[in-house]
């Protein structure tokens, strides 16, 4: 087994964002990332999603907006779930967004230019790895409500596939449980009938 296979791939784990602190990405490893993040299959080349980064002192001036908004969309007010997500956006070192952005193509269908924005989300998890750091892939309400999406710099037909949040993990992450991949897995055999 190669040290990618040992050391990384089987063992994964997502540190929740709540407990990745400093340091973070600096501006070039950024870069890095996102180099590394885009290196995806994508049918017909489209490269169809981009990135928008939050520096972390620029999502905490934005929180003032996102946490009226959260009393707005949740029945609990301030202290709801929502504004609880709205706090959490502002903690880790590095915040990237993950945007799908599909294009009209006569042959590429919108579901395969949105499993490619999936894909570089699950590969700038990869890159942050690699590069020594942990994140979360985490979507929250604001994925979801038109008006904190636009707030957060998504345009007209885009939507967020994730906010991979990224720094150096706080604690060792635990184990958890995972699918039993063989009662997943079927062999395909032709119709009888066929
Ligand atoms: C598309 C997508 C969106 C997610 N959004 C959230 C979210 O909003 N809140 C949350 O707590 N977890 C969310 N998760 C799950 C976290 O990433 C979670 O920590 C992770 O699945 C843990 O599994 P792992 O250790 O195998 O990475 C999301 C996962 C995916 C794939």
């Amino acid at each position: 087994m190669n040290d990618a296979l040992k050391d990384y791939l089987s063992v994964r784990r997502t540190v929740p964002s709540a407990q990745l602190e400093d340091p973070g990405p600096e501006v070039t490893e950024i870069e890095s990332l996102l180099t590394i993040a885009a290196r995806v299959p994508d049918h017909g080349k489209l490269a169809p999603w981009r990135f928008i980064v939050y520096p972390r002192h620029d999502r905490e001036a934005g929180r003032d907006w996102l946490l009226t908004r959260a009393t707005q969309v949740s029945e609990y007010g301030d202290s709801g779930p929502e504004a609880e997500k709205v706090r959490r956006f502002a903690n880790a070192p590095v915040v990237i967004g993950v945007v799908s952005s599909p294009r009209d193509h006569p042959k590429i269908p919108l579901w395969e230019q949105q499993l490619s924005a999936a894909a570089v989300c699950l590969n700038l998890i990869h890159a942050a790895h690699a590069h020594g750091y942990s994140a979360q892939w985490l979507t929250d309400w604001f994925s979801y409500d038109a008006d904190a999406a636009t707030f957060l710099g998504a345009k007209k037909g885009e939507r967020f596939a994730g906010f991979i949040h990224i720094g150096t993990p706080a604690i060792a992450p635990v184990e958890r449980d995972r699918p039993d991949t063989a009662a997943l897995t079927t062999r395909w055999r032709p119709p009888e009938s066929s």
